[in-house]
């Protein structure tokens, strides 16, 4: 057939008014769909079959072409049991109630949902690592799955993409062991993920949440590659840990997996816990050699209780006047992060590094670890870390934590984000930005290594 024969020429000149006029159309036409209050939001009825197309095709295109500049840390194994085993407790409290896990059926509510969340397990291999860790950490909208609490927390996301990416293989008495504290591996568990039945503030229920991270000793869950999966909170002063809590649920410290745990229970029960951890003892081969700390050093477990002792005895860690004991002292040591008197005259002969350039052998770096945390570095503004971390360093201050057989990554990883003015905490936190910040890398790493190394040492 001629075409020609039927065109009917349609002449249509464009101007600025023309083009102006029909967006003004298009706008009133989509203010008044809107005011007629017919658009369907029903997540009842579901999407058009062309419509679930639409948004899952644009979904996906998003997260490919965002995830594009991501790049995974060098350094980083997902394979590594440890990261597993560290976020694996978070999967069950911020994930599982959507998305079901290892022998725990999503509840028929979130099935209702539009877009309905789907098994994960199923899903995470059509991901490559990045975009798994791009949707983790932003979250997707219109659809109700969340953005990762801790936007600075990184290192967080992508141990929460290691957890994903075991998840196809886990066994439900695995799920069980990792991400619920075990013993619960026989029970049928609750469709909806796990339940914090801690909402009632029972102190052993909120023990019992703790418990599925920290251990009910507060040495961490895990063994063997997993043992290091967690800071160790065992004998920490109670103070120190009670500050440290307030401090992540108002969002001072930043950590996706302990915001969440922080904001579930009152003050009280905050404070209890932080007693009740900063009873548990530490074990010498986890404390470090007394030997190597110095003669004041015994075992960084805490030998009396700051709270009990100090002149605000009844008040307890909540109260006000509590809070008065927390302020920054006013010492100059804290103020400048630079300790007065003992020690200063050490700083000056100590080079930057080991004698001969940058430590080698892994005793190399120890040593230079070592130096840094018993004499500084007069010069860097470094101050001897024991003069605050050591016993005597806590008894002056209970806001001063213990160091000695914490994990590497996790002294390193708080040292780096000092350094990035990203840590936040308590107080005191702030006497660590200066001190951070004069680390080199190499410092940083030899003096992780050198505070971790202590766990092992024979006593
Ligand atoms: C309130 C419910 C909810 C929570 C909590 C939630 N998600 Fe989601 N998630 C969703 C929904 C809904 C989708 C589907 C989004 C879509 O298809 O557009 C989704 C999608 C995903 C996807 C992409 C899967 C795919 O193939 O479509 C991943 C990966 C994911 N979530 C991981 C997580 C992780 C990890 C957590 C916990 C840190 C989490 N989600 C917490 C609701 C949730
Ligand atoms: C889902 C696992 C998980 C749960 C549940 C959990 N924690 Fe944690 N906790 C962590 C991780 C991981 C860190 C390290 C955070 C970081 O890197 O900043 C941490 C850090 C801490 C710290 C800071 C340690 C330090 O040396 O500064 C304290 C204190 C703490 N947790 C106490 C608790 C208490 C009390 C509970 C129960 C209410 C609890 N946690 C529940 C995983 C958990
Ligand atoms: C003037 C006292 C002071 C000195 C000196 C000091 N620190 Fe600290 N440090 C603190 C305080 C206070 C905190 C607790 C901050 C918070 O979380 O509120 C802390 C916390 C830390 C933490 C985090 C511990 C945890 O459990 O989360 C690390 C790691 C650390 N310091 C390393 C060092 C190193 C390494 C040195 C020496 C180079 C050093 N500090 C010297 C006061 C000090």
């Amino acid at each position: 057939m001629k075409r020609g024969a039927f065109t009917m020429r349609l002449k249509v000149v464009l101007t600025w008014k023309r083009v102006a006029g029909l967006a003004v159309i298009g706008i009133a036409g989509a203010l008044l769909v809107g005011w007629s209050g017919l658009v369907s939001i029903a997540a009842s009825s579901g999407h058009f079959a062309v419509t679930r197309w639409y948004l899952g095709w644009t979904m996906e295109n998003a997260v490919e072409t965002q995830s594009m500049l991501i790049v995974k840390p060098k350094d980083l194994n997902l394979d590594d049991p440890a990261l597993v085993r560290r976020s694996a407790g978070h999967y069950a409290t911020g994930c599982a109630a959507c998305h079901g896990a290892p022998g725990v059926p999503q509840s028929p509510v979130v099935k209702e949902m539009t877009p309905a969340p789907p098994r994960l397990e199923e899903k995470v291999n059509e991901w490559s690592d990045e975009e798994l860790f791009w949707m983790v950490k932003n979250g997707i909208k219109y659809s109700g799955m969340p953005a990762w609490p801790a936007q600075e927390r990184d290192d967080e996301v992508w141990a929460q993409v290691a957890f994903l990416r075991a998840l196809p293989e886990m066994t439900r008495t695995e799920y069980a062991e990792l991400a619920l504290g075990g013993g619960l591996a026989d029970n049928d568990l609750e469709p909806g993920g796990e339940t914090t039945a801690a909402l009632d503030g029972i102190f052993e229920n909120a023990l019992a949440d703790c418990v599925r991270c920290h251990g009910r000793d507060g040495l961490g869950r895990g063994e063997g590659d997993a043992e290091d999966a967690f800071p160790i909170i065992a004998g920490q002063p109670a103070p120190y840990l009670y500050a440290t809590l307030r401090a992540f649920a108002l969002g001072r410290r930043d950590s996706g997996f302990m915001e969440p745990p922080a904001s579930r229970y009152p003050s009280e029960v905050l404070e209890e816990l932080a007693r009740y951890f900063a009873d548990q003892p530490v074990p010498l081969e986890r404390a470090g050699d007394a030997a190597v700390l110095g003669p004041e050093a015994e075992v960084p477990n805490l030998a009396v209780d700051p709270v009990d002792d100090a002149p605000v005895v009844d008040a307890g860690l909540a109260s006000d006047a509590m809070e008065t004991f927390l302020m920054p002292l006013d010492t100059p040591q804290d103020e400048a992060g630079v300790l007065e008197g003992a020690g200063d005259l050490a700083y000056a002969e100590i080079p930057l590094t080991a004698s001969a350039g940058p430590p080698s052998t892994r005793e190399d770096v120890l040593e230079l670890g070592q130096r840094i945390a018993v004499e500084g570095f007069g010069q860097r503004k470094v101050p001897a870390c024991q003069s605050c971390h050591s016993p005597a360093g806590r008894e002056r201050n209970p806001l001063y934590p213990y160091l000695a057989g914490q994990p590497e990554w996790y002294l390193s990883k708080h040292l780096r984000l000092w350094k990035e003015s990203r840590r936040g905490g308590t107080r005191f936190a702030h006497v660590m930005d200066e001190i951070a910040r004069n680390l080199t890398e190499e410092q940083i790493e030899a003096v992780s290594a050198w505070y971790s190394s202590l766990a092992k040492a024979k006593p």
